[in-house]
């Protein structure tokens, strides 16, 4: 902790000020979901992500029957047949200290209590996603500490496929890419206490013209079953763009994902065109995309970073523990290289000699934009999907990646997605209430140049969420710096162009 991440732009233009926090070193922390959502009788692996010098010792009370934490802190077993919410007291000790927390384990239909956090493989990879790509990201994501820090999804996203079903339509995995199926991957995933995550479509093709899952929703999903899948990404090309056939496709898909005997996170990705705030909760989505697919650029153009912020913050209203605006993948280690963030194609519903074909290439994103993309996602409780190689992370992607405070942010219990308070001449600033009180406030600067600001608190915590009944006093800690900055009414930034900064206040 307390190192700051070195900056690729030279002295003139310094990088974001984040701090270096160690998983591996100093006293125990405990991190990640404190509510945790299951499905009756279901089987459960939940990491209590803990960071600290190691080895750590897990001592867990008010575990129900059936479930038990293993050496590595995970939690396994089968969830209770009756729905109810347990009380789980966690400590982590180690030769430094010790470290409590309760985690509420919540049996019912809601899953993802908090946005989910892990890894897709659609990024970086493209087609080229394989059985060896999956569990090295796996792996890495142990390595690096991410699970340590609550990131708990290791998604496969398109072309995992074979090129078709089976004989009896059941789903099959690309005979050279995941030579052994989609089962001992999960098996692997799994022993790591991480969760799988699928793809599929609504429709007969994929996205990329792989078999799609209408009409194959039961044997689809008892498949996923058991093959040990955890989440289900759901796409819609190819299919038609009524609302109310959206609704009915994706229902059917998530019934039959109800009626397995797992519990599978529903993601749905229609890309917002058709609302889905309004529906996808009550078709078992946990999660939906508000907007096209993001690429590697903060433009205002509507795959950039910016232009897709500003249309997800509008959706305020509709998140909330178990049902989450997506606003898309992470782009964290990506720099313009990802096979699908780094250049823009024509679509594969074109005819067969446009399709596919190139028509932009991206430059990728600067330190201070990706500095400020993770600011927003975290303020906006959004799932942190990283989508880059985990085992080839430069210092600053594993700075923005595994910051607990911000992560802490992202994961608040109380589930609240930040709202536009102000934007004076490009300032936004942001404010996301948390459930013990504090309000976490950011502003980021969407102009080039470099801009001072004088954020009053009381004005920017109070405004949007309801008033916040306050002496006007405030501890103000720097979530990215991790320090404290003492107690204030205000809070003046320095902010380069597309910069960000993120505070919590919390009354004094
Ligand atoms: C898009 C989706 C992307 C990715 C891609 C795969 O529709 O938005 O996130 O899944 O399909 O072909």
């Amino acid at each position: 902790m307390g190192t700051t991440a070195p900056s690729t732009d030279g002295p003139a233009t310094a990088g974001p000020s984040v701090a270096r926090f160690d998983p591996f070193a100093g006293p125990p922390h405990l991190h990640g979901a404190q509510r945790v959502g299951v499905r009756p009788g279901t089987e459960l692996i939940h990491p209590l992500a803990a960071t600290g010098a190691r080895p750590l010792r897990f001592e867990v009370t008010g575990l129900p029957d059936g479930l038990h934490v293993d050496a590595e802190g995970i939690v396994r077993g089968r969830a209770p047949a009756e729905a109810g919410t347990h009380r789980l007291e966690v400590s982590v000790a180690n030769a430094e200290g010790r470290a409590h927390d309760v985690v509420e384990l919540v049996v019912g239909e809601a899953l993802c209590l908090t946005p989910p956090l892990g890894w897709n493989s659609w990024n970086v990879y493209g087609a080229e996603v394989s059985a060896e790509v999956i569990v090295r990201t796996a792996e890495a994501m142990v390595a690096t500490g991410l699970r340590d820090l609550g990131y708990q999804y290791v998604n496969i996203d398109d072309h995992w496929h074979a090129p078709r079903r089976a004989r009896d339509g059941a789903p099959l995995a690309h005979p050279e890419r995941f030579p052994d199926g989609i089962e001992p991957v999960a098996r692997r995933v799994h022993q790591l206490g991480l969760k799988l995550g699928i793809y599929s479509d609504a429709a007969h093709l994929t996205c990329g013209r792989c078999f799609g899952g209408l009409g194959h929703e039961q044997v689809d999903a008892r498949a996923y079953a058991a093959w040990g899948v955890d989440l289900l990404k759901y796409d819609y090309c190819f299919a038609p763009s009524s609302g109310a056939e959206a609704r009915a496709r994706y229902g059917a898909m998530g019934d039959a994902l109800r009626a397995t005997d797992r519990s599978i996170v529903l993601s749905v990705c229609e890309w917002g065109f058709r609302r889905p705030w309004r529906w996808a909760p009550e078709v078992g989505g946990a999660l939906w995309r508000t907007t096209p697919d993001i690429f590697d650029t903060f433009s205002w153009s509507p795959f950039g970073v910016r232009h897709i912020a500003r249309r997800n913050l509008r959706l305020a209203d509709h998140a909330g523990p178990g049902r989450w605006n997506d606003p898309d993948m992470l782009l964290v280690g990506n720099r313009g290289r990802g096979a699908s963030t780094g250049v823009l194609r024509l679509p594969n519903q074109l005819p067969a000699p446009l399709r596919g074909r190139r028509i932009w290439r991206f430059r990728g994103l600067s330190d201070h934009q990706v500095h400020s993309h993770v600011t927003l996602w975290a303020m906006m409780a959004a799932p942190l999907l990283a989508s880059h190689d985990l085992a080839a992370s430069s210092e600053l992607d594993l700075a923005l990646l595994t910051n607990p405070e911000v992560l802490a942010i992202d994961q608040d219990p109380l589930g609240a997605q930040a709202r536009k308070v102000r934007a004076p001449l490009g300032l936004w600033q942001l404010a996301k209430p948390l459930r013990d009180g504090g309000v976490a406030i950011s502003v980021t600067n969407l102009t080039r140049m470099r801009r001072r600001a004088t954020v009053r608190i009381d004005r920017v915590a109070g405004a949007g969420h309801g008033p916040v009944p306050t002496s006007g006093r405030w501890h103000v800690r720097d979530a990215w710096e991790m320090r404290s900055l003492g107690e204030r009414r205000q809070v003046e930034v320095d902010l380069a162009g597309h910069g960000s900064t993120l505070v919590v206040c919390r009354p004094a």
